[in-house]
């Protein structure tokens, strides 16, 4: 996720995109850049770091004369953090700037192949190819050009472009990635998204997917893939400032909920060709995925609670022992580490102090390590031997929601990976697995949908002192995350219990209408969670049961029944956290505690 920008009018076109970048921080900070046309020279400024850096080196923009320009803020993907891969990216001579947000799946082919016809490329970045691609087609007619690149990129997109020839036109197209034009008095602009453009217009038309857009100092121009002029209307924002930065959602920690369907798809997709998966980044032999012994998950908080759920996907579908650690415990405890052992080091940050000591004490063991981490060019993507990315773009709640499920899916290919070339999966066992990880984004969305429905109940509960969550295997994994997201933002006082467990103690706390959330999603443990279910119930508690929509068995032992989709067992938890991050959110909500800052903790945690 970045953010992008671009205006064209009769005013100073820097400050104005310095401005609408700063609207945009939440999409993207590693890195922010601007390109300005003076009808002279494209003038472009790039600078790591956030965008106060920027807006410094320009003097706030008074440095960059013109009234034409483009801006980005970036959230690395492809290339870690640097002034070089910070966009706008050009073209060689110069004459065309682009800025992008959105991944170019097939850019590695496109580098090559323009490479052979003598293109030099500066950035490691996946953009660059749009630039040099843009030039290869360009014969004087921009749109034209601009076509011919959409049909040639595969992946997604939301694109600003300036070409020397045209100073009186700011272009722009779209595909899967979100892009707005919006329509000043003085000026028109484009944005990924409404804040940007707020201070200057609430009238604004959303493009749609691969359409174009030409914008001039008084007009705006739409186009479809075939080059002919469509009609659209404009919209009129009713939103002010503050509700429009978090998309119109209440708080960060919704927005983020709502974008996981999303999340789950970038972290699956690039990965999975046809009823393949490949995970160019392992660049393991199959030799050397056979010869794992052994698989160590290390990590803190809820990247450790998917760690619990990876060993048991792991440890079913390859047959390759795990062991999880929580990283704090990881680094002292002098674990045993076999030659052929992997460590896994899984963090949304990438910067959290505890799993990256655990990291360099595997490494310093000569033990392989792999980082599953969001931040692109984080501490920990750059000491790992290997780097998986979770493309779930910045998280900006303390709560996770979206990095976690996209951790989920990096494990669940890694799993399936490991299980095929080992022998344990057939091919049309792992197309049919694959088959149901792609069904996720679907359901999860249905899942999203009820809100209202767990709204209801979570303000029955914003009263409670106490809550237990409890489940089996995998059941007990989502069980820890959906009590951490509650006493986490709601200050409820909540456990998570392997359900089999709480007759050795716990059991004592459960009186008169406590909550216990029972999940029960694996159906050979049906008999078993149903039977703690009705332990808990006879001695007073209220059950809430998230389940399988074919487990109609479940309203007779719970009082309150949530369904989930149905998807292979492995998979489940994908699902069922959906209902119990809502229910911690509305809880929160409920009780008016600050959801996307609760107190005492900090998204990323850098001391030990
Ligand atoms: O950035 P990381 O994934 O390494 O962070 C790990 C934990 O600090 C994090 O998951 C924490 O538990 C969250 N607040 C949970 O919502």
């Amino acid at each position: 996720m970045c953010g992008i920008v671009g205006y064209i009018g009769a005013s100073q076109a820097a400050p104005i995109l310095l401005d609408g970048l700063g609207k945009l921080e939440y999409r993207g900070y590693d890195s922010a850049g601007i390109a300005v046309y003076d009808g002279k020279k494209i003038q472009v400024k790039k600078a790591i770091g956030r965008l106060k850096v920027l807006s410094e080196l320009t003097h706030d923009g008074a440095t960059m004369p013109g009234t034409l320009g483009v801006g980005h803020t970036r959230w690395a993907t492809h290339g870690a953090p640097s002034d070089l891969n910070a966009h706008p990216h050009y073209n060689k001579e110069e004459t065309i700037a682009v800025v992008h947000n959105g991944i170019i799946e097939n850019y590695l082919k496109l580098r090559k192949k323009l490479t052979e016809k003598g293109y030099e490329f500066r950035s490691e970045t996946d953009t660059e190819v749009v630039a040099h691609l843009l030039d290869y087609y360009y014969k004087g007619d921009p749109l034209e050009a601009i076509t011919k690149v959409m049909h040639r990129v595969e992946g997604s997109y939301a694109l600003g472009i300036l070409f020397r020839e045209h100073p009186d036109r700011l272009y722009a197209a779209r595909k899967d990635s979100p892009l707005i034009v919006g329509q000043g008095k003085d000026g028109n602009l484009i944005a990924s998204d409404v804040p940007a453009v707020l201070k200057y217009t609430r009238e604004v038309y959303f493009i749609r997917n691969e359409e174009t857009a030409v914008l001039t100092t008084d007009g705006i121009a739409f186009y479809n893939m075939d080059g002919e002029e469509i009609v659209k209307n404009s919209t009129t924002i009713e939103w002010d400032l503050n509700a429009a930065e978090k998309g119109g959602y209440e708080h960060f920690m919704l927005k983020e909920m709502y974008e996981q369907p999303k999340t789950v798809q970038d972290t699956l997709k690039p990965r999975v060709k046809e009823n393949t998966i490949e995970i160019e980044e392992l660049s393991m032999t199959e030799e050397e995925i056979r010869s794992i012994s052994r698989i160590h998950i290390v990590a803190c908080g809820s990247a450790y609670h998917t760690g619990i759920t990876a060993k048991y996907v792991f440890e079913g579908l390859a047959r390759i022992p795990v062991e999880v650690d929580l990283a704090s415990e990881f680094r002292y405890r002098n674990p045993i580490l076999e030659e052929d052992a992997l460590v896994l080091i899984v963090s949304q940050s990438g910067e959290t102090a505890d799993s990256l000591a655990a990291l360099r004490e595997a490494k310093g063991r000569g033990v392989k390590t792999l980082g599953i981490v969001n931040v692109v060019g984080s501490s920990i993507a750059r000491e790992a031997d290997k780097v998986m990315y979770t493309w779930a773009g910045p998280e900006i709640a303390v709560a996770t929601t979206k990095a976690y499920s996209a951790q989920l899916i990096a494990q669940y290919l890694l799993a399936l990976k490991f299980a095929q070339v080992r022998g344990r999966l057939t091919a049309e066992e792992t197309a049919a697995m694959l088959g149901d990880l792609k069904k996720l984004p679907g359901q999860i969305e249905m899942l999203l949908a009820n809100k209202e429905r767990i709204q209801k109940f979570a303000n029955r509960y914003i009263a409670a002192k106490d809550v237990f969550f409890i489940g089996r295997g995998i059941d007990y994994a989502i069980s820890l995350e959906g009590s951490l997201k509650l006493k986490e933002i709601s200050y409820i006082h909540s456990e998570a219990y392997a359900a089999g467990e709480l007759k050795h103690g716990t059991i004592s706390l459960i009186e008169e209408g406590t909550l216990v959330a029972a999940v029960v999603t694996q159906k050979d443990l049906y008999k078993k969670s149903m039977s703690n279910i009705v332990e808990v119930r006879t001695r007073g508690a209220f059950v809430l049961a998230v389940t399988n929509v074919d487990n109609t068995e479940m309203e007779k032992a719970a009082d309150y029944v949530i369904y989930i989709p149905q998807t292979n067992p492995y998979f489940t938890n994908s699902l069922a956290i959906i209902p119990l991050q809502l229910f911690s959110y509305y809880v929160s909500v409920g009780k008016g505690c600050d959801v996307d800052k609760p107190r005492n903790l900090a998204k990323s945690v850098t001391v030990e």
